[in-house]
């Protein structure tokens, strides 16, 4: 598919180009992005007459005119739309260039198609230059209209996809975007760690990493090639080291020569050594070390337990609580048994902290950074969304729109409650009960963004029980200080919170939660030493790209997504 139309750029756009330069060369490859032809106002045109190379993957090939030519559909990645590409019999064996997925090089004139065609130029082949062929009988992927649902059985093939690829292009716009709007705010990224001996969210859904396992593996294969010593082995090295002890007392009682006695102990000397050996082997048992019944953690590569990181909060506080402004953007990992087309066990979550600000300023950060990535999507990504509209989700253009320019909706988790109550006695059937206490279930946020206000609902000041132990504790002690940012599509983009900058609120809360003191000292230092007001969110970054395209499942926005029974690659 061509990404722009072929209606005549605005007469500004045109007067802005200079339409008789000519294309250049990519900065690091001996080719022309297909964008730097396709993807300029008038579609190319300006360059008839130019001689360029261009490459990429063939998207759709036909011989025609009973082979005397051929028609190929060329895409590089750097833009949704193709180049069109004509290659003469005389020029190249056709019937290797056509196959969907074959790589090809080729050098050749630029020129203005017949009228009639879609396209506003085409390349008229001279020369080829390289071809990766494709066998089509065997390539998993040949024909343009496949299911997301096989693709993801074909990882390492599916970017060739139109689709794939516009959503590569769409996340990497979404990264920038982020980096900008927080740049441009003053935060500073900060990388958290992704090996944590900290649980952020308490929840216990972490996975965790460990060598022990690798270790005893090893151990027990060594052990089966190279048993460990009998104790007839271990009683006949210790004879041998009381006679060799013996043979050095009866030289030296006997005066002998400084070398022979020199030469008997180092005789003793290795006796004792291969004893010490043999005694060392025969503590290895095969197995996870245990002590006390339990798994020896200080046996472990760390010393201690380990795990991969469900969020960099608790780190990049660190940070915010000394530099005032951070952001971390990194993946994060839950071992949940979810299987819904929301959840993944390896995420990329963006993680905004700042200081000397409350709840409020929390929601407007949350709001300001969506509307921003929003309406850098339509003003950079236009022909990716445009393509996303006419293939999976009609409104998305629309939402970008409606969502950069309309304020959210901000209402407490109270209010929402009673509307969703307001809602069943309207007759509204909702899986899940509601009543004041509850999680709010994403059929819940779904219902309140969807249907009731049609546009991004801020929840703030959630019931204390179901938030975790950071978040600061409003004065009716039943509420904590958190928000969730609610999307069309999506439900919950965002979770945040102003943080419990109390030190005895904080640590009171640590334990009614069930949680151990000791591993969070260091966290509460930063309450203990010049403590400050301050808030953060985490929002997640393949709910932000599902939100944005209308793509319907989390597996499919994410390169490489891994769920419960999946990490392919
Ligand atoms: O609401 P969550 O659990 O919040 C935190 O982790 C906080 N520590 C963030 C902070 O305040 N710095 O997760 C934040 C967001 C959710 O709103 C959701 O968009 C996303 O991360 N998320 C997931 N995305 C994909 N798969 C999962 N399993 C996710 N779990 C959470
Ligand atoms: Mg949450």
């Amino acid at each position: 598919m061509v990404g722009r139309d072929q209606a005549a750029p605005p007469a500004d756009q045109l007067a802005a180009m200079d339409l008789t330069d000519a294309v250049q060369n990519h900065a690091f490859s001996d080719r022309v992005l297909i964008r730097s032809i396709v993807g300029r106002p008038d579609g190319g045109a300006g360059l008839a007459g130019q001689r360029v190379r261009a490459a990429g993957w063939v998207r759709t090939g036909r011989e025609q005119g009973k082979g005397t030519f051929a028609f190929l559909e060329l895409n590089d990645g750097s833009c949704p739309a193709n180049l069109q590409v004509i290659v003469d019999a005389g020029v190249a064996v056709l019937s290797k260039l056509v196959a969907t997925g074959t790589c090809v090089v080729v050098d050749g004139i630029l020129k203005v198609p017949p009228e009639g065609t879609r396209q506003r130029i085409e390349l008229r082949v001279e020369k080829v230059v390289h071809i990766g062929e494709v066998d089509p009988a065997k390539y998993p992927i040949p024909k343009t209209k496949l299911t997301l649902e096989f693709l993801r059985d074909h990882l390492h093939l599916r970017s060739r996809t139109n689709t794939i690829a516009a959503i590569a292009r769409i996340r990497n716009a979404l990264a920038f975007a982020t980096h900008s709007f927080f740049q441009e705010h003053h935060f500073l990224y900060v990388h958290t760690p992704i090996l944590t001996t900290s649980d952020c969210e308490g929840a216990g859904e972490m996975f965790q990493v460990t060598t022990l396992i690798s270790e005893a593996e090893k151990l027990e294969k060594e052990l089966i090639k190279n048993p460990p010593p009998s104790e007839a082995d271990i009683e006949a090295a210790r004879q041998l080291v009381s006679e060799r002890g013996e043979a050095v007392k009866q030289l030296k009682a006997a005066k002998a020569s400084k070398a022979d006695i020199a030469a008997s102990v180092a005789e003793l000397n290795k006796a004792k050594e291969s004893l010490s050996k043999l005694e060392e082997r025969s503590k290895l048992k095969p197995g996870i070390p245990q002590k006390d019944g339990k798994i020896d953690y200080t046996q472990d590569f760390f010393a201690r337990q380990a795990f991969l990181t469900v969020s960099g909060q608790l780190q990049v506080e660190t940070y915010a609580c000394a530099v005032s402004n951070v952001y971390t953007f990194g993946p994060t990992f839950r071992a949940e048994h979810s299987h819904t087309s929301r959840h993944l066990a390896e995420f990329w979550m963006v993680e905004p902290e700042i200081a000397f600000a409350d709840l409020q300023d929390d929601m407007s950060c949350a709001e300001a950074y969506v509307k921003y990535m929003c309406k850098w999507l339509l003003e950079k990504c236009l022909d990716d969304m445009e393509f996303m509209a006419k293939n999976y989700d009609k409104g998305c253009i629309d939402r970008l729109r409606m969502v950069a320019s309309t304020p959210f909706v901000r209402i407490s988790y109270t209010e929402a409650v009673e509307l969703l109550e307001e809602a069943v006695r309207g007759g509204k059937k909702f899986e899940n009960e509601v009543e004041w206490g509850i999680d709010l279930a994403s059929e819940h946020e779904r219902y309140l963004t969807e249907v009731k206000f049609q546009k991004p609902v801020i929840v703030y000041n959630y019931p204390k029980g179901i938030k975790a132990f950071y978040m600061r504790l409003n004065d009716d002690l039943k509420t904590v200080a958190a928000m969730d940012v609610l999307v069309p599509k999506v439900g919950e983009l965002i979770g945040g919170s102003q943080r419990e900058e109390r030190y005895d609120v904080i640590r009171e809360r640590i334990t009614e939660m069930g949680l151990p003191l000791e591993p969070y000292e260091w966290y509460l230092d930063l309450r203990r030493y010049g403590t400050v007001k301050h808030c953060g969110f985490g929002l997640g970054f393949e709910r932000m790209i599902l939100f944005a395209t209308g793509i319907d499942n989390i597996r499919d926005v994410i390169p490489f997504p891994r769920y419960p029974g999946r990490a392919d690659l």
